[in-house]
């Protein structure tokens, strides 16, 4: 027995030991390969000062004398060429990608940025600065505090992309977007990782929220605004995923299979109209393959279409840990490897040594690397403050927000008047979603909920109301706690729903003047979406829709509702219970007081939708080949991927839609879907309400130099000032080939126009703008005939058509 207890001990003991050493092991691996293997290369950032003809310079080597490219009055091209030439090859290969994780999971040296998820690494013996790459499309993500510091790093949480395009407005994007650059410059961080620019292809795409719209031209418009916006500041922009990275499910193997013509026409072509009008410092190619190769890999996509044909001057980064051949990736053009793992660093050595690659294309990627890090601020010895504007930003951020939201529905109920009490319905109205989870998502000090932006607004909220979601809420209490740290980067933050009784709704009732029920969803990064419970309403949410306008309308009272979204969902079956709908997508921190200015009429709203909300799901011509069962990304699966990069799956055992997906429908996504097959939809493309109404009248189309020019006069006919966006599409009358029924070529806002006032506007359309891709030319091709030039209010509601012919 003794024995027996003696044997057992040891070989407990001995697990234990085993389990403590592969637990040692593991963590030892991880470090040394993913957080922090740079050892030797730490940053200069001590140098001396050198003077001559009356300029300061640093003595960047320390050699004590004026190198050129230590020379700020040369050029850029002179001193990247000047540094390159004393770099050694170990160097150059260094530089090719970043320096890990750490400082992305907020293990940093005291008085360092913490969060920054990426990295150009330092070259110490030139002085060659850290440059920092941080997250993302809403706003910068950093770490909100650091150890050891009392102040805090809280960054503003702007609206998401997709409300942005529901603005359709330039000028307010790159408002928000130099906001941004600002507190990228004051927090140290010399390029954010945004605009995304993938087109929604399918709603259930769990990062549609961080993209614009389901249109090239929209996506790339609006894309390029915010590049210009954000790098009027000296920062730089990481424009991404290049491309057709249309779902997160798999998305680190998946293969999309598409036709050229579909690629050129929808999928490039956003990112097209964002490189020749912004010029963006990076570009960021997708985790995805495109026709069996690795978009980091692909020399056509990369090297051929990027540069040559379209002219982008930037440097391209992987996204994080993407593609596999790091020598096939910096020959492509893929010119630095984020975040960086040892991993890669030895296998460049090792592909530098064996000839796989050359030194042509270290040279390349090395020298446009440098090109990047000359033009920071960083560069340019500009001290970082940590105190950025955030109240004005804050300001920006609630006035973007309200110019975005999209007014669905009013039947004689908004702006709000003779309004005292309001009952706040729905979790979210006291829980409301500033935007989407992962790398899209920001730390943010604050997020003013619909309760707090109507009190604010000296509303009443109604007591009984708010009791009962206080009960829900000390009842379900877990599933309130805000998911935390890494955690939260993959796991969407939703409360559970209320349910309300007969004789709650009833006291909620009369006690008020009117009620307002918040719908709330959260996406992100890491999954995509499921139709049942997220796409369509759950069942309690129908129950609550139906009983809670019943409720209301027996005391003859409105209901309004709230849409509090990242991404499109089911309307077409209950649009018709509440008096008004506002779709209020996720506005940033400042969501509920934009809220509360349009229902106030202090914002007259003048959002229109950037995508088609369809009547069924699979009236989408991609639905066939969207994944239906998507699983989420969890940290484990994270970490195991990367420890264990996830292999091949053997083509016999290809899974459609996980391994592959096949982009059946070619061009025909959104709205040149259903227009084209004449399909009910519930809300069309470019559709939105206003507090006032509209006249069109075109006063001048013409055609010079190869360009339509259009001018209308926009009249307000109402009695409250307001802004109208004008959308302009074409059809090719009597094609030969098979082409949408009409797209969008062009839009303009107009400012606030007053009652009774009129506001002139133009656009140029360029011709060549109206051509197809030809797949047999492989190049565009103008077809030769007559157009129609559609002048609309949405994609249905067309005031007038005028025939061209070319
Ligand atoms: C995302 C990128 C992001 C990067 C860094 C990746 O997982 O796909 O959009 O910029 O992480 O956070």
């Amino acid at each position: 027995m003794k024995k027996k207890r003696i044997l057992f001990f040891k070989i407990t003991g001995l697990l234990i030991f085993l389990i403590l050493l592969s637990g040692g092991l593991s963590f030892w691996y991880v470090n040394k390969t993913f957080l922090t293997f740079e050892n030797g290369y730490d940053e200069q950032t001590n140098f001396s000062e050198l003077t001559k003809d009356g300029y300061t310079f640093f003595d960047r080597n320390n050699n004590g004398k004026l190198d050129v490219y230590e020379d700020h009055r040369h050029s850029i091209k002179v001193r990247v060429h000047d540094v390159l030439s004393q770099m050694t090859l170990e160097e150059k290969i260094h530089i090719l990608k970043g320096a890990g994780m750490a400082s992305g999971i907020g293990i940093t040296k005291p008085g360092r940025i913490s969060g920054a998820v990426g990295t150009i690494v330092p070259t110490p013996r030139l002085g060659i600065p850290t440059i920092y790459l941080s997250d993302g499309p809403a706003g910068l993500r950093i770490e909100p505090t650091r150890k050891g510091e009392n102040k805090t790093f809280y960054c503003t949480a702007f609206p998401i992309a997709t409300l942005l395009a529901s603005s359709w407005n330039e000028a307010l994007i790159y408002e928000v977007g130099n906001a941004m650059g600002k507190e990228a410059e004051a927090y140290g961080i010399d390029v954010i990782l945004g605009p995304a620019a993938n087109i929604h292809r399918h709603p259930l795409c769990g990062r549609n929220f961080e993209y614009f719209s389901e249109d090239p031209l929209l996506s790339g418009y609006m894309g390029a605004a915010m590049v210009n916006g954000i790098q009027s500041n000296g920062v730089g922009t990481s424009v991404k995923h290049f491309v057709a990275n249309n779902q997160e499910t798999n998305r680190l193997l998946n293969d999309v299979i598409v036709s050229d013509r579909a690629m050129h026409e929808i999928y490039l072509k956003g990112f097209e109209h964002i490189v020749k009008r912004s010029q963006p410092w990076t570009i960021m190619s997708s985790y995805n393959k495109v026709n069996g190769t690795y978009t980091s890999e692909s020399n056509n996509l990369l090297t051929d279409i990027l540069r040559d044909k379209w002219g982008f001057k930037g440097l391209v980064m992987t996204d994080w840990f993407g593609g596999k051949n790091v020598a096939a990736q910096i020959s492509a053009g893929n010119d630095l490897l984020e975040p960086g793992t040892n991993r890669q660093w030895k296998a460049l050595i090792k592909a530098a040594e064996n000839g796989e690659l050359s030194l042509d294309h270290i040279n390349r990627a090395t020298t446009r690397i440098l090109t990047l890090v000359f033009k920071t601020k960083k560069m340019q010895n500009y001290n970082y403050n940590n105190t950025p504007d955030l109240k004005k930003h804050a300001e920006i951020t609630r006035n973007s927000a309200s110019e975005g939201m999209v007014l669905l529905k009013n039947e004689d109920v908004l702006p709000f008047s003779d309004i005292n009490n309001i009952a706040l319905l729905g979790v979210t109205s006291y829980e409301f979603i500033s935007g989407g989870t992962g790398s899209g998502d920001v730390n943010e000090a604050y997020t003013i909920s619909l309760e707090e932006g109507l009190s604010n607004a000296g509303f009443k909220i109604n007591n009984i109301a708010k009791q009962t979601f206080e009960t829900h809420k000390i009842a379900t209490i877990e599933s309130f706690k805000k998911p935390e740290g890494l955690e939260a980067i993959f796991t969407p933050f939703t409360p559970s729903e209320m349910k309300y009784t007969t004789e709650q709704l009833h006291n909620i009732v009369t006690t008020s003047d009117i009620g307002i029920l918040t719908l709330g969803r959260n996406a992100g990064e890491g999954g995509d979406r499921l139709e049942k419970d997220d796409f369509l309403v759950t069942e309690l949410e129908h129950e609550m829709i139906y009983k809670i306008t019943e409720a209301f309308h027996k005391e003859n009272k409105k209901l309004i509702m709230v849409l509090n979204i990242g991404g499109v969902i089911e309307t077409h079956s209950w649009k018709t219970l509440p008096d008004a709908i506002l779709l209020a997508w996720q506005g940033g921190q400042e969501g509920g007081n934009s809220v509360t200015d349009i229902l106030t009429g202090k914002v007259n709203p003048s959002g229109k939708l950037p995508m088609t909300f369809p009547m069924y799901l699979s009236d989408h011509a991609s639905h066939d080949n969207f994944p239906k069962n998507p699983k989420m990304f969890t940290l484990e699966g994270m970490v195991k991927n990367l420890i264990f990069p996830p292999n091949e799956t053997p083509k016999a055992r290809k899974v459609k839609d996980e391994d592959y997906t096949i982009y059946e429908e070619g061009i025909y996504v959104g709205y040149r879907h259903f227009d084209k097959k004449n399909l009910e939809v519930s809300y069309p493309f470019g559709f939105g309400l206003s507090y006032t109404n509209f006249d069109y009248e075109m006063t001048e189309i013409d055609v010079k130099n190869d360009t339509i020019n259009i001018s209308l006069n926009i009249k307000n006919t109402g009695t409250i000032p307001g802004k109208e966006i004008i959308q302009f599409y074409i059809k090719k009358m009597n094609s030969k080939i098979d082409r949408p029924s009409q797209e969008l070529k062009a839009f303009t806002k107009t400012k606030l126009i007053e009652p009774e006032a009129m506001e002139s506007v133009s656009v140029k359309i360029p011709i060549k703008e109206l051509s197809y891709w030809d797949e047999k030319k492989n190049d565009w091709a103008l077809e030769k005939g007559s157009y129609n030039i559609k002048v609309g209010a949405s994609s249905r509601d067309i005031r007038q058509i005028e025939q061209l012919k070319f």
